[in-house]
């Protein structure tokens, strides 16, 4: 261990940009097997035989398995059974390993999706091991390590784009009626396509499809599994961090009103959310790098949206402050130390609602212990922490 999985060939003759950026959660791809990426993931994963995966740390395992009614099914297995039950001829799926950790940060970082939305997995299958139709809510890159598996995939046309995952037999629930488009096959669609995976083999599955899959014989395969980012999530995240700031959005609403004084209560919030929404700016949710030109002193800002500033500590003259600027993948807080007289424009600049226009002499006036150089300063230190944005505004590249 220690090594990279290093992704970039492993869709070639597609290149890893040109794979996250036409294929990826949108089609099925699948390569001709290559010994060579088999024996660099095996030896990457240090995992040559399934003595090796029984020998990770490993947080969960589980047992996958058939019942009676021939519906696919998993239960975590203990520590200490596992390897016995495996032996007996059960499917062992190692769903969480700690070994696995930094590569699953580095899958995280190569799909540019949050930390904790890449997860590297094995599946160990027995002989005769099954998995009856269903579709799951991630993307699965699959490659296989030891042995043959063969996937059955087709399109989903009964619930395209599911957040959930959902196997024939199984009750739809109300959140998937939202999006059904059909009723639910019992078998997989006739537009199947089968992919019988050899060592080397990768396989994409993008999320939603129809997959299947049996193997004849012992096999080892690595699953990475990516939660997608959704358009709906991006922006829903960036709305809640413009309401959380206002105390009246984090007011609590138990349901013991009239039905009148409700609906007037969600009119009247209904309202302010179509303004809040409007203080929502594309340039404060995809961030620009940060200008490098000094601050003048007629240089204008606004206050930007997804930042917000708080003193952690007060000392004699100066304050211990931090800046969170809130992003969908990750959040970025700095720690300062800013001078006393600084902090009345900071409490000023921070209670602005986003898109307020502000320049030096508005830090002055708000903050008349400093000096016009220290006010620029300050605008600077806001700028570069993102609590404010120049303006005009140069395009985004
Ligand atoms: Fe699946």
């Amino acid at each position: 261990m220690g090594q990279r999985l290093d992704l970039d060939d492993w869709f070639a003759p597609l290149g890893l940009t040109e794979f996250s950026r036409t294929a990826l959660g949108q089609r099925p791809l699948v390569t001709p097997p290559r010994a060579a990426l088999a024996d660099r993931l095996r030896d990457v994963l240090g995992v040559h035989t399934v003595d090796d995966a029984f020998g990770k740390r490993v947080r969960d395992v589980r047992a996958w398995f058939l019942d009676l009614d021939g519906n696919a099914s998993a239960a975590s297995m203990p520590a200490a059974s596992a390897r016995r039950l495996y032996d007996a001829g059960t499917t062992a799926y190692f769903q969480d390993v700690a070994d696995f950790d930094p590569l699953e940060r580095e899958v995280a970082q190569t799909f540019r999706v949050s930390p904790g939305s890449g997860k590297v997995q094995l599946f160990c299958n027995r002989p005769s091991a099954v998995t009856k139709v269903h579709f799951d809510p991630v993307d699965v890159i699959t490659v296989q390590l030891t042995g043959c598996k063969t996937w059955r995939i087709a399109p989903n046309e009964f619930a395209p784009r599911p957040l959930k995952g959902w196997g024939a037999g199984e009750p739809i629930g109300p959140s998937l009626r939202t999006y059904q488009e059909n009723p639910p096959p019992e078998t997989i669609p006739g537009n199947v396509k089968e992919y019988r995976l050899e060592p080397g083999s990768v396989l994409h599955v993008p999320r939603g499809y129809w997959h299947e899959t049996f193997s004849t014989e012992d096999s080892i395969s690595l699953h990475l599994l990516l939660i997608p980012p959704l358009r709906m999530d991006f922006l829903l995240a960036a709305l809640k961090n413009e309401l959380a700031g206002e105390a009246h959005w984090r007011e609590s609403v138990y349901d013991f009103t009239t039905p009148a004084e409700a609906a007037a209560r969600t009119a009247a919030d209904l309202a302010a959310l179509r303004a809040a929404l409007d203080r929502l700016d594309p340039r404060d949710l995809v961030r620009a790098p940060l200008p490098t030109a000094p601050v003048g002193p007629e240089t204008r800002f606004t206050r930007a949206g997804q930042a917000a500033f708080g003193v952690d500590a007060l000392e004699p003259g100066a304050a211990r402050i931090s800046v969170s600027a809130y992003g969908f993948r990750e959040t970025q807080t700095a720690a300062v130390t800013v001078s006393a007289p600084a902090l009345p424009a900071l409490r000023w600049v921070n209670a602005l609602p986003a898109g307020t226009a502000l320049d030096v002499a508005d830090v002055l006036r708000e903050a008349p212990g400093l000096t016009k150089p220290e006010a620029q300063d300050l605008l600077g230190l806001m700028e570069q922490t993102r609590l404010v944005r120049r303006s005009p505004e140069e395009p985004l590249p």
